[in-house]
């Protein structure tokens, strides 16, 4: 007797079962999902706990809003040097050692060793609390993560939602309106400031697709099955809101960078994205986005969660273009030369920017009117410690690192690709010992205020 192939067998023994009612009890499978969760929300208090214990060991977290500079739409700037020294030390005894003496003698401040993912062993996409709710109410998608919560307080992230501003409409200055841009108002705020294909790239960019941490399998951190992650969720209103995963490019985990997210301001300068992958297009990195960080580098998941590929000539060009066109906020102290008008700068900034360009040596790698050289340095933080896992993460040598621009940085705390520096404060004193400046209290002053400019 002919039996038929075994795929057909399966695909009939499949429309039985779904035709039955029996699929609606839980499965195995549903059984499976349901333990996760409930072990993984168990498991939750004991490593959020971890890493406060964590950040508090690290950093005052304080909110402590520096004199005289917010945000352009009135968010504190937090001021002070927030990573704590360790016992005995103080930052110019720190400046008179080598970094062998500081190695050798463990001082090197537990705030500039590479922070940890909230949950480095678990790792993926984690939002911010303001950006769940927000996506929440214009949506109804949930963001939630079930089995972990974002670390850092919001007074030290970026203005939420951000201020938008367009190369291409500088006369109109914050297009925003005040409003967080999701696919449940970007057509209504931009309609009539985009041409239709910049409209569709916008989008594509509001557009949830699935994710490693959000789809609509069981090997997923949200409760229930899920569209997935929009671009605008962590780059949120084309800058920042400090959204963070690990690195996918990087094997084992313990060795994988946090990643902050980088502002989308000004990617029309910029010409290696990434902190270390060194695509040289934005096209190539919006495609790359969705095809591989999505799915942590790994695509046979990206297979079996569903990925979406872009097309590139109607979809990664018309993202890419509204991407271009996102510009940096007004500088309005600063010359087309990108030097401060003395006319309009105060005396301390004035002596920041010559420290600056002098003897500070920012500008050796900060370059330019956008204060970038475009390329990558290695800064040899190892130098200066001994490895050592510090909650899941091996802090050991980063590599070379792109030179991210300073043009508006107050606006997009924290600092370095893993978001490790809360302040512009800390940036300063992490660069005054990585590059052995022995600055004097003074001129580390001056710098910070001239950073603040920019
Ligand atoms: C988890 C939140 C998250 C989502 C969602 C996300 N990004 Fe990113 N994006 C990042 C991070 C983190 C980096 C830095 C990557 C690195 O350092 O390698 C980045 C880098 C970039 C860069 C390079 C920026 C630079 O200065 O080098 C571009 C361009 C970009 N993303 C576009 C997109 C697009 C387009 C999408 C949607 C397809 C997207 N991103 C979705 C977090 C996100
Ligand atoms: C040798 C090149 C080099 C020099 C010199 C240098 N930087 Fe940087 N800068 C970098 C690199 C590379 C990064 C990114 C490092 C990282 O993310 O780990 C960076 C990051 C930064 C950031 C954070 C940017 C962000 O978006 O998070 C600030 C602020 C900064 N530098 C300020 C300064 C100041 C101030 C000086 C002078 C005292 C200085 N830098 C000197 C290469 C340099």
């Amino acid at each position: 007797m002919n039996t038929p192939p075994a795929f057909v067998r399966r695909a009939a023994l499949f429309a039985v079962l779904t035709a039955s009612p029996l699929v609606s009890s839980p499965s195995y499978a549903d059984a499976d999902f349901d333990a996760m969760v409930k072990k993984l929300q168990g498991e939750k208090p004991q490593f959020a706990k971890r890493q406060q214990d964590l950040l508090k060991e690290r950093y005052d977290l304080s909110d402590k809003p520096a004199d005289g500079v917010t945000m352009p739409r009135g968010k504190a700037v937090q001021g002070g040097v927030r990573v704590k020294l360790p016992e005995g030390a103080t930052w110019d005894k720190l400046a008179a050692m080598t970094p062998e003496e500081i190695k050798s003698q463990d001082l090197w401040p537990a705030g500039f060793y590479p922070l940890p993912h909230p949950h480095h062993e678990a790792g993926g996409m984690i939002f911010p609390k303001k950006q769940i709710d927000g996506v929440k109410e214009q949506t109804g998608r949930d963001l939630t993560r079930f089995d972990l919560d974002f670390d850092l307080p919001d007074h030290m992230l970026p203005e939420f939602p951000a201020p938008i501003y367009l190369n291409t409409r500088p006369d109109l200055g914050d297009v925003s309106q005040g409003k967080l841009i999701t696919l449940g108002n970007f057509y209504d705020v931009f309609k009539n400031v985009l041409n239709p294909k910049q409209l569709e790239g916008l989008r594509l960019l509001v557009t949830p697709f699935p994710q490693a941490q959000f789809n609509a399998t069981h090997d997923r951190k949200a409760l229930l099955a899920h569209q997935g992650v929009a671009c605008f969720d962590c780059h949120s209103n084309g800058h920042t809101n400090a959204a963070t995963h690990t690195v996918g490019d990087i094997r084992p985990n313990e060795h994988r960078h946090r990643i902050g997210t980088p502002t989308l301001r000004g990617m029309n300068i910029t010409n290696t994205f990434g902190s270390q992958r060194a695509m040289k297009t934005v096209e190539d990195f919006t495609e790359f986005e969705q095809r591989a960080a999505y799915f942590d580098g790994d695509p046979e998941q990206a297979t079996r969660k569903g990925v979406n590929i872009l097309e590139r000539g109607s979809q990664v060009h018309f993202m890419a273009e509204f991407e271009n066109i996102l510009g940096f906020p007004p500088a309005p102290k600063l010359t087309p030369l990108g030097k401060l008008d003395p006319s309009k700068a105060t005396k301390q900034e004035l002596r920041g920017q010559e420290l600056f360009f002098g003897k500070a040596q920012c500008s050796v790698c900060h370059s330019g009117p956008y204060f970038t050289d475009g390329l990558m340095h290695d800064l040899q933080v190892e130098r200066f410690f001994k490895e050592k896992m510090i909650n899941g993460r091996k802090a050991s040598a980063d590599g070379p690192i792109k030179t991210f621009p300073l043009r508006g940085i107050k606006d997009s705390p924290p600092y370095l690709h893993d978001d490790r520096l809360m302040t512009l404060d800390d940036t300063v004193e992490f660069f005054n010992l990585v590059l052995a400046l022995k600055l004097t209290t003074e001129e580390k002053a001056d710098l910070t205020a001239f950073l603040r400019t920019l």
